[in-house]
């Protein structure tokens, strides 16, 4: 356990710490993760630092967004090695309570948003983003920060909090991260430690084809037609089965109309790597 960073367990001590720094006039600055942490969650505690006064991050992987074939149990939790990191990057308090306190007995409400968490993931894990939206709230509720930092590597999950927090007129500024990639392009991601040295080096092909499907839909492609070839692409490079490659329109992630396609893109795709799941997006 690091020394120097405090740690709260509880919404009354989180609370508590937060109501002091106010007290003083300070501005805070929330950076929810799951833990496992790496380069791409202490950028976001970095830039939340650069934001506000004070930097809170919370650990807590959550149930309620794992379907029941996930990885829930499996999920690298490693709460010493993520306190060092924390205050490495200038993080000034962990929040991680454990289930009970997030989820109390007879916690009976779900937040769930239409529209934008109904595609992608949507489909392809069901359930998973009213866990998010439910966690998320929650999280928000308990912590009260000026403004939240989450990464755009899940790009649909920061569309579906941006929406969750204009509907419910939660007063914080949510602010999108930078993906950050290893020198191959593979996103950065917990998950990535399931990868044999094997399917590592096959990963960043992910990222190659969805760049390429952006490349060729700007340069005038049909989508339909970029959109199959990336998936061969990654099913002959040993992905599978590939959940899905789709070139949206950002933020909204609505569909776009058949042939080529003229405005500002997103490209997201989803596909297993043996055991691993991995998820990443390119765009403008
Ligand atoms: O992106 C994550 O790590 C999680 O989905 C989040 C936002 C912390 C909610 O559990």
């Amino acid at each position: 356990m690091s020394a120097s960073l405090p740690i709260v367990r509880t919404v009354a001590d989180l609370r508590a710490r937060v109501r002091a720094w106010r007290a003083e006039g300070l501005r805070i600055g929330f950076t929810p993760t799951m833990g496992a942490l790496h380069e791409g969650h202490l950028s976001l505690v970095r830039l939340a630092r650069t934001r506000a006064d004070r930097v809170v991050a919370s650990v807590f992987v959550n149930p309620t967004q794992f379907g029941p074939n996930e990885d829930f149990d499996a999920y690298p939790r490693d709460e010493a090695g993520d306190a060092a990191l924390l205050a490495g990057a200038g993080c000034d308090l962990l929040y991680a309570p454990s289930t009970v306190e997030m989820y109390p007995a007879g916690a009976a409400t779900t937040v769930t948003v239409a529209g934008v968490s109904e595609p992608l993931d949507g489909q392809a894990r069901p359930g998973h983003f009213a866990g998010v939206a439910t966690v998320v709230a929650k999280l928000l509720n308990q912590c009260a920060p000026d403004i939240a930092v989450f990464g755009e590597k899940d790009y649909q999950q920061l569309q579906v909090i941006r929406r969750l927090v204009a509907d419910l007129d939660l007063p914080v500024e949510i602010v999108g991260g930078p993906t950050a990639r290893a020198d191959d392009g593979l996103a950065l991601s917990s998950r990535n430690a399931y990868l044999s040295p094997a399917e590592r080096a096959v990963a960043p092909r992910l990222n190659a084809a969805l760049r390429e499907v952006f490349e060729a839909v700007k340069a005038g492609a049909d989508v339909a037609t970029a959109e199959q070839q990336a998936v061969s692409s990654l099913v002959a490079a040993g992905f599978g089965p590939v959940d899905y490659v789709e070139v949206r329109r950002p933020g909204t992630l609505e569909r776009l109309g058949p042939g080529p396609a003229d405005g500002p893109l997103r490209v997201l795709g989803a596909a297993r790597l043996g055991r691993t799941r991995l998820i990443d997006n390119v765009g403008d």
